[in-house]
């Protein structure tokens, strides 16, 4: 089956095609199919937002679409920045002025208290409005200062296992993160409907 990803995120749809192209799922972009698609996020939950996304392509274009609306959930700082993950700069803001942000907010924070996790939602909408919905988390803690090359958002200071997302591999990644743990949800449910098996 093909699956249109909501995303103008290349990070995000990198890993979607890294995590579902093996398991036997085609992967299309937004991009490719419906250009100039913008929907706002006006959603105060990661689901909420996941639905938003994937109902809008849905409703453009009657394919099966997928989005996954996810962020960075820091004890430290009340849960923040959540939903919030990719505004927390401002709107036109870089990864590393995110990541500048956050460390700056974290300065005073001492090892031990500086947990956080990754939180994934991921909604899927099948022709005829079936729609399932899936979350992913991944516990970890906020290190110091930016380590690694790979990845994006806030990849270089989110440390799991005493590494980096961005000091990981793309597999090293997906077998823990956030999105691989929410994408392989959808994986299970969407195999449970195509053989006809029912929810308990
Ligand atoms: P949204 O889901 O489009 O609202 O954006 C989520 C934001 O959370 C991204 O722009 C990133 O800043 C951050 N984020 C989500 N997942 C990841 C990840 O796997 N690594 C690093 N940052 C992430």
């Amino acid at each position: 089956m093909e699956l249109i990803v909501a995303t103008h995120n290349k990070g995000k749809l990198r890993e979607f095609g890294r995590i579902l192209e093996p398991l036997g799922i085609r992967v299309r972009s937004e991009e490719e199919v419906c250009p100039g698609l913008e929907v706002e996020e006006t959603g105060t939950t990661f689901a909420q937002n996941a639905y938003l996304k994937a109902k809008a392509l849905y409703d453009a274009t009657g394919l099966a679409t997928v989005a996954d609306d996810s962020g960075l959930c820091v004890d430290a700082l009340g849960g923040a920045p959540g939903v919030y993950s990719a505004r927390y700069a401002g709107e036109n803001a870089t990864d590393a002025q995110r990541v500048e942000k956050l460390l700056g907010e974290l300065k005073d924070v001492p090892d031990g208290q500086r947990t956080a996790r990754f939180v994934s939602a991921i909604c899927c909408i099948l022709p005829g409005g079936e729609t399932i919905q899936c979350e992913g988390t991944c516990e970890g803690t906020i290190g110091w200062e930016p380590k690694g090359e790979d990845g994006f958002g806030y990849d270089p200071v989110f440390v799991r296992d005493g590494k980096t997302y961005s000091q990981m591999t793309g597999a090293e990644k997906d077998a823990v993160s956030h999105r691989g743990a929410a994408l392989r949800l959808l994986y299970d449910q969407l195999n449970r409907r195509l053989n006809g098996i029912a929810d308990q």
